[in-house]
């Protein structure tokens, strides 16, 4: 066992996102910290589910994927995300040309955003499919009757021509799918792609992600506050609290021996296991707020197993506890780990 702070060095880690800070300048002396010390690894060909309350971060790190922060006004203060020797924490909207949308692709949260309504699903996927290269009209059309094929669309050659208030939730998530692979990218990005279908459809959708990423070796980061859904598909997951990373490991390891209270805590508070009658457990307490975090651990607060040295000095980092299994509690000889 190491005291490595640097989860998921890996020969097969497609980026490495590293000490990862975002935040938002305010005025020219005011930073607003939203994200700091984001630590881990995608990997070639997994599902990484990404986990955590509302407010967490999730987003904002997914944008960091993408290069999209900019619209939330927010920006990286530091660290760095490599993927494939490009450092994505550092690029201009130049250099974001060929990665967005092209190696890395974007799912949108799909009763938020969506195919855009004034627009033909094949307009839509013409765009996708062109990007920044000039392809023929009957190529780009070609292309896309290709891809809704491939997300299992029906009769493509009458959707093509549809507008999306024609589709069903699912259809128009199945045509969000079809441009975000349109240039078969490296990485999928999904930020709860089925919040707001219903659960069916939800399902359908995950069962498509699953097929595109086997069939295409691609790796999708999914973000979802479906615990159960991310037991199911993901093969390891990242849960952040407050800003932080505070556990990282495969999604066996997390459920048999989780290493950090919070995990513990998101656990027992899954509705999909609640014992029936019994009332609802809840985490206790709130997150501390964006740029109120306090010292030490930023869930001692609401912490069980909370000791003296927990409400202390910096925010704990990831160590590796076990064997590709992070947590950033400084207690878990408590839980059943070990710092070695
Ligand atoms: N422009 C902004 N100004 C101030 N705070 C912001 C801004 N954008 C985001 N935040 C805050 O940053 C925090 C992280 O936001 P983010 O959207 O990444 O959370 P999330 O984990 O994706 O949550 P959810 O599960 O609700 O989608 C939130 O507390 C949010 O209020
Ligand atoms: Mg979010």
């Amino acid at each position: 066992m190491s005291a490595n702070p640097v989860p998921g060095v890996s020969p097969d880690s497609l980026v490495e996102i590293r000490d990862l800070v975002i935040g938002i300048q305010r005025t020219r002396k005011d930073r607003l910290i939203i994200v700091d010390s984001a630590n881990f690894d995608i990997r070639r060909a997994e599902t990484l589910g990404l986990v955590g309350e509302s407010g967490s971060g999730k987003t904002m790190v997914c944008r960091s994927l993408i290069g999209t922060l900019k619209r939330r006004s927010a920006s990286i203060f530091a660290g760095s995300i490599i993927f494939d020797g490009l450092d994505l924490a550092n690029l201009d909207e130049r250099q974001w040309r060929p990665v967005r949308g092209n190696r890395i692709g974007y799912v949108p949260q799909s009763a938020l955003t969506g195919p855009n309504p004034v627009m033909t699903v094949g307009k839509q996927l013409g765009e996708a499919v062109r990007r920044n290269r000039k392809r023929k009209d009957k190529d780009v059309r070609k292309r896309g009757m290709e891809l809704l094929d491939l997300v299992h669309i029906r009769r493509p050659e009458v959707v093509y021509d549809q507008y999306p208030f024609q589709l069903s939730g699912g259809m128009r998530q199945r045509v969000m799918i079809a441009a975000a692979i349109a240039q078969d990218p490296d990485i999928v990005v999904a930020d709860e792609p089925t919040t707001g279908l219903d659960v069916t459809v939800q399902a359908e959708i995950m069962k498509l992600l699953q097929e595109i990423r086997s069939e295409f070796n691609m790796s999708v980061v999914l973000v979802s506050h479906d615990l159960a859904l991310i037991d199911e598909v993901c093969d390891r997951l990242v849960v952040m609290h407050a800003g932080t990373c505070v556990e990282v490991g495969t999604v066996p390891d997390v459920a048999s021996t989780p290493l950090h209270p919070y995990t513990i805590a998101l656990n027992r508070s899954r509705i999909d296991i609640a014992t029936p009658g019994a009332p609802l457990v809840t985490i206790k307490g709130n997150p501390p707020a964006v740029g109120e975090w306090p010292p030490g651990c930023r869930f001692a607060e609401r912490c069980d197993l909370v000791q003296e040295d927990c409400a202390v000095g910096r925010n704990p980092a990831l160590v590796e506890v076990r064997p590709a299994h992070w947590s950033a509690c400084l207690h878990t000889e408590l839980l059943g780990g070990s710092h070695g």
